[in-house]
């Protein structure tokens, strides 16, 4: 079949749609843990907490039963449990809440829109939570 320069223009065209809907699918990647050694909550989780989480995991009310203010607060978990599987960031919970994996969109941290209007991590800090989490959460 000899194709007209029109046809060819047309699978071009349609080539493109659908390698830029594919593209637009595919889950972005989680951060890796970062590779800084000697992550404590005190130097490097607290401030990423208390700028991100604090506002709503603090006080007499603590969202989800959940306080961030505190390392035994994190290390209790929430009103359903651990959030933190030591030793392993991949399969953390609070790693798939703040890098809105989780299967309950509901648990995407910090939740879009909220009316504080505070903003998703950055993928250096999900790397920092990553690397305490695998170093023992200490
Ligand atoms: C604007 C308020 C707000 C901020 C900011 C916020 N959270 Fe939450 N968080 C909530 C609410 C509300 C829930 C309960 C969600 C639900 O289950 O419906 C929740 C639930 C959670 C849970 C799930 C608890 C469970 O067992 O279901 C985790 C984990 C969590 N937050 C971690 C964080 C972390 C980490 C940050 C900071 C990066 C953060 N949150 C920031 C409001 C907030």
């Amino acid at each position: 079949m000899k194709m007209t320069n029109s046809t060819k223009l047309t699978i071009l065209a349609l080539t493109a749609t659908i390698g830029v809907a594919l593209a637009a699918t595919a889950a972005a990647p989680i951060p890796p843990a970062s590779p800084k050694t000697g992550v404590t909550y005190a130097t490097d989780i607290k401030p990423i907490l208390d700028q991100s989480c604090v506002k709503c995991h603090s006080g007499d009310k603590p969202k989800a039963r959940l306080k961030l203010d505190t390392l035994e607060g994190v290390l209790k978990g929430s009103k359903d449990g651990k959030i933190i599987t030591v030793g392993d960031s991949a399969n953390s919970f609070v790693v798939k809440c703040i890098t809105n994996t989780a299967d309950d969109h509901d648990s995407w941290m910090p939740p879009l829109h909220n009316k504080a209007n505070i903003g998703p991590l950055t993928a250096g800090q999900i790397g920092l939570i990553r690397a305490w989490i695998d170093q023992g959460a200490k």
